[in-house]
């Protein structure tokens, strides 16, 4: 089909995930055709800087594709298919230990999913079996944070913290307690950190025991928030929920769908917190993105009671570490490697940051926040850092940034599930120079944005 045809077609019979259909099809869609390096082109031959990974899953950027199909081509003839309920494959267990390896601690257990929310979901199970095969059925609740994003199949969107994806769906299967998250920037003792840290500490503990401290199963945390804009947690923030979880008998999960696989520098974002969680649910970069792939990771204590006599574990998904996919991430693995992908970001993150933090300038923005190769800006109203109403809203991050941002050729993320945002991911192979890029497209885009919503001063910047 030529762009044109792909147009007609994908208004005619595509539903689009997380879209407001009309205004998606009152102009252009865009759609990518192919990818090169941290770039992709549309149908129309366009060029953009993938700034935001594909969502936050094209680690490597989209050069590989000889390399997996190679991977690919090895194993579909050998075997294309078989599932890991009650039987296996080499390749699942082959990056089942490979991973186990590479993870910090004793997460040394991999349940293989097909993506993210199926991992939290998944992780729920283990969690629950975990507890009634150690005599503790009473342990069905959870507390998670406030805006936080844990997906939006049933079970996982108990976990999500924002509110409006889930009022059409019912009353929650999990009853879950959602507390403040680490968005400081609002926040009265934001800018003390201990204070900070002992107040939303202090807050889940309260929250833990209103719960009542012997039901709670589970404590459910993104080492760097996404939704809200990368909400970076203080400095022995994690050390807290280990010690919370620790106190009421609870497990800690890393929700690392996001985070892992480089985004912050190391193969899992907590390790920066210098804290082991007692699971972590990854996915997007775990293959990279060159095929679809989740996973649970999960701790010797954890999976223990797991492999007793007569234990069955009451969840299964039939693609689950499918071997395209299982093949796929050992070679992703490899390439992070051999290429020094985790090196990469760490050595770029300090002058990405510097250069994020130079946007701090511009009226438009009131914060800048991140780490390794997860940044937001916040948006604000004036310099007394008003938020945006929810017309404005709408103005300006479903009308003006997405088309702008296209316009500047560059792919980034305005998001409002909390304040007004507007971040970016990019592949974690980018350079300097690329990173610079970035940054200078998206100083442009923000000073016209500044611009266009008449924030105070704007036309001033250059
Ligand atoms: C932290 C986190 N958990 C879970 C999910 C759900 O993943 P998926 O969209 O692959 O189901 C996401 C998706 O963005 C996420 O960011």
């Amino acid at each position: 089909m030529n762009h044109d045809e792909l147009q007609q077609a994908a208004r005619e019979h595509l539903i689009l995930h997380f879209t407001r259909h009309q205004a998606a099809f009152a102009g252009e869609l865009l759609v990518l055709d192919r990818g090169e390096g941290p770039y992709v082109f549309d149908t129309a031959g366009r060029r953009y800087i993938d700034a935001l990974s594909s969502l936050f899953c094209a680690q490597i950027g989209y050069s590989y594709g000889e390399e997996m199909v190679s991977a690919i081509a090895d194993q579909l003839p050998r075997l294309a298919f078989n599932t890991n309920w009650a039987t296996a494959h080499p390749p699942a267990i082959e990056l089942a230990e490979r991973l186990a390896q590479l993870m910090p601690g004793d997460l040394n257990h991999v349940f293989f999913t097909s993506g993210g929310s199926e991992s939290v979901e998944a992780a729920w199970k283990i969690v629950r079996e975990h507890f009634e095969a150690i005599g503790q059925p009473q342990r069905r609740k959870a507390i998670a944070r406030n805006i936080a994003y844990h997906g939006v199949t049933l079970g996982a969107l108990a976990f999500t913290g924002v509110a409006p994806m889930k009022e059409p769906f019912g009353p929650p299967p999990i009853d879950v307690t959602h507390v403040s998250n680490t968005n400081a920037f609002r926040a009265p003792d934001g800018d003390d950190p201990d204070a900070f840290c002992a107040r939303l500490i202090h807050e889940m503990r309260d929250a833990i025991g209103a719960a009542g401290a012997d039901e709670v199963a589970l404590i459910i945390a993104e080492p760097v928030q996404n939704s809200g804009g990368c909400l970076v947690a203080p400095p022995g923030y994690w050390q807290g929920l280990r010690e919370l979880a620790d106190e009421c008998g609870a497990l800690l999960l890393a929700d690392e769908v996001i985070c892992a696989f480089g985004r912050l520098g190391e193969w899992l974002g907590v390790e920066r917190e210098g804290v082991v969680p007692d699971l972590a649910t990854v996915a997007k970069g775990l293959t990279s993105a060159y095929a679809p792939m989740g996973a649970v990771l999960v701790s010797d204590r954890v999976a223990e009671p797991l492999y007793r006599e007569g234990v069955l574990l009451r969840h299964g998904i039939t693609f689950g570490g499918h071997p395209l996919a299982a093949v796929v991430a050992l070679r992703s693995l490899e390439i992070f490697e051999r290429d020094g992908v985790l090196e990469n970001v760490r050595a770029h993150e300090p002058r990405l940051e510097a250069r994020m933090q130079e946007l701090r300038s511009l009226p438009i923005v009131g914060d800048v926040r991140g780490r390794g190769f997860f940044w937001a800006v916040e948006l604000v109203r004036d310099g007394a850092n008003h938020t945006f109403d929810r017309s404005e809203r709408d103005r300006l991050l479903r009308g003006f940034l997405p088309r702008r941002l296209l316009e500047a050729g560059l792919i980034a993320r305005p998001d409002d599930r909390g304040d007004s945002v507007l971040q970016i991911a990019p592949p974690l192979v980018c350079d300097g120079a690329v990173l610079d890029e970035i940054v200078d497209r998206l100083r442009d885009v923000l000073i016209d944005a500044g611009q266009y919503m008449d924030v105070a001063d704007t036309a001033g910047v250059a």
